[in-house]
């Protein structure tokens, strides 16, 4: 009898250890299919991140750029088109990277397309960071990008119109064929300030890390059909230094007239070094005078070098006002303006103002700015990733 019940419970014994081994075996399976599924899909990932950031060819010159959703890839064809063949009639400007046309896509929608012809590495490098960081900013105050362009050496960049161009083109009308004073009143000039101030302020504070432009100038602030401003043109935009009071070192670029006297020196770049060119702007603003202007009498050529010891006098601050902004102004608002702008063009970079502190100043000076809480970003504190150094160093 108890050797009946020895043998039962050998057999059971058994069981469950064959049980248990199938058990195990069966978990093993599972966990190697699952293993396998993951690799495949991890290097399908890695692939398709590399084509993206190669280019299929594996270089530069079929550029697959990496954007947020919502950025249109357009064929040559459909741009072709939009332009009237990229028509003469249809140029509404030239810049560095080349000339920018107006269009009208086929559902409707106002365009202006950039059509790079600059060859080479570099425009290459600019058309990519101005593509893939625009598609990841969203501001009010910054030029909305639509969609691109990459068909071999074909590069074409989309953007919302902006039906009143580039505020120097306001500024300065005399030196275009419209001649004459500009017509830009104060009112205009305060808001256009404030919204520019908001686009730098979006990008160095809003966004992590900081964005620095590199390139602010009069001509990279455009004008809606309401004369409302955006900042505009990313091509040279770095990311700046998590660390407070950090810096990046990078080749010096920009535009002459614009850039921080510590940046062109050292190469040393901060977000300070946009307040700087900021500033310049603002003494556009104020001045109606560009900022190097070789036509004038010794002393005068320089905006800044001019400007500065009148900026904070207040008997010979209204000797720089643009004279077409006669009998528009009150004192008290030039006072201020033209002491934001001397704190922003200070030679020590660490005593310039943040972007925060000059868009707090502005704003009780402007009548009829679009409220802050229009500031729809979809995009505040968020990151970006370091990728985008490499393209630009
Ligand atoms: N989105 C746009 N809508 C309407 N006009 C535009 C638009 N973008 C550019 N323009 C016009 O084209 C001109 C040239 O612009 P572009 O950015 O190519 O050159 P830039 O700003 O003068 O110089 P840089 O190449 O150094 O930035 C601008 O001054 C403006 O008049
Ligand atoms: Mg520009």
């Amino acid at each position: 009898m108890e050797e009946g019940d020895e043998r039962r419970k050998e057999a059971i014994v058994l069981v469950v250890i064959v049980v248990l081994a199938c058990l195990a075996l069966v978990s093993l399976l599972v966990a190697f299919s699952y293993y396998c599924y993951i690799t495949n899909k991890l290097s399908k990932r890695l692939k398709s991140s590399k084509r993206s950031d190669f280019g299929e060819k594996g270089g530069l010159s079929n550029i697959q750029v990496a954007t947020e959703k919502g950025i249109q890839v357009f064929t040559f064809k459909q741009l072709h088109s939009a332009t009237g063949g990229f028509g003469k009639s249809y140029v509404v400007g030239h810049g560095g990277f080349g000339s920018v046309y107006r269009g009208v896509l086929p559902d409707g929608r106002k365009i202006a397309v950039k059509l790079m012809d600059r060859a080479g590495k570099q425009g290459e490098e600019e058309f990519k960071m101005e593509v893939e960081l625009l598609s990841r900013l969203r501001s009010p105050y910054l030029l909305a990008l639509l969609g691109y362009c990459s068909e071999s050496d074909r590069k074409l960049i989309v953007y919302e119109f902006m039906a009143n161009g580039g505020l120097q083109e306001h500024l300065y009308p005399d030196r275009g064929s419209n001649g004459g004073a500009s017509k830009l009143d104060w009112e205009t000039r305060l808001r256009i300030a404030l919204e520019a101030a908001k686009g730098l302020e979006y990008l160095h504070e809003h966004v992590s890390p900081p964005v620095i432009h590199r390139d602010f100038k009069s001509s990279n602030i455009l004008l809606d059909k309401n004369f409302h401003a955006k900042v505009s043109d990313f091509g040279l935009a770095k990311l700046g230094s998590d660390k407070a009071g950090g810096h990046v070192s990078t080749r010096v670029l920009g535009t002459q007239g614009y850039v921080a006297p510590e940046y062109a020196l050292t190469g040393h770049l901060t977000t300070k070094s946009d307040v700087y060119s900021y500033g310049i702007v603002l003494l556009e603003l104020l001045t109606g005078r560009i900022p190097v202007d070789t036509q004038r009498p010794s002393g005068e050529s320089v905006l800044v070098s001019w400007a500065l010891p009148r900026l904070t006098d207040r008997e010979k601050v209204v000797e720089i006002m643009d004279p077409a902004l006669e009998g528009q102004y009150s004192m008290k608002e030039v006072v201020q303006v033209a002491a934001i702008a001397a704190m922003c063009v200070q030679m020590e970079s660490e005593y310039r103002p943040l972007m925060a502190d000059v868009v707090q100043s502005l704003v009780p000076l402007v009548k009829h700015h679009r409220p802050t809480s229009t500031v729809g970003s979809s995009f505040h504190k968020s990151p970006i990733s370091h990728e985008y150094d490499k393209h630009t160093s």
